[in-house]
């Protein structure tokens, strides 16, 4: 059995050592906004946060998050309205959508570390999120946004 905290929230979960979390996630715990594109950590929609830091959960295994505290996209804010979820829908970023939620997590950490990037920033942080959509300049811009709001700036809609 491994423990562990996911959105605030315990879990005991019985599977092999080397499972994947992103199938611990998505299969055993139920909630499904951690997306699976490789399989083998080169695209990012897996990403979620183990203990604050963006991770790939398809190479991460449940023996790696004991006792750890892990956020996905369900978690991040709990009415949906972080600021960059807020700037992703005024910038209308998504086209097909698949990959926004790990472009999201790895963007939270990025914010942390970047709180006012520039593009040269967001270009290093975010190179290994892959959007197939090429949604790639909608992104920096909601990236910049958000940490806008964040610096204290203005608040958007
Ligand atoms: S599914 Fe994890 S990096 Fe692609
Ligand atoms: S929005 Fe379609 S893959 Fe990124």
């Amino acid at each position: 059995m491994t423990n562990f905290n996911i959105n605030g929230r315990p879990v005991s979960i019985e599977a092999a050592a080397d499972t994947p979390l992103l199938w611990v996630i998505r299969d055993l715990v139920g909630i499904k906004g951690t997306k699976f594109g490789c399989g083998i950590g080169m695209c990012g929609a897996c990403t979620v946060h183990l203990n604050g830091r963006a991770v790939r959960s398809c190479i991460t295994p449940l023996s790696a998050v004991a006792d750890a505290a892990i956020t996905t996209i369900e978690g991040l804010d709990p009415q949906g309205q972080h600021p960059l979820q807020k700037a992703w829908i005024e910038t209308q970023t998504p086209q097909c959508g698949y990959c926004q939620s790990g472009q999201i997590m790895q963007a939270a950490t990025l914010i942390k570390d970047y709180p006012n990037p520039s593009d040269a920033d967001i270009d290093a942080v975010m190179n290994g999120n892959l959007c197939r959509c090429m949604a790639y300049v909608r992104i920096r811009k909601a990236i910049k946004l958000a940490a806008e709001e964040m610096r204290g700036g203005a608040a958007h809609e």
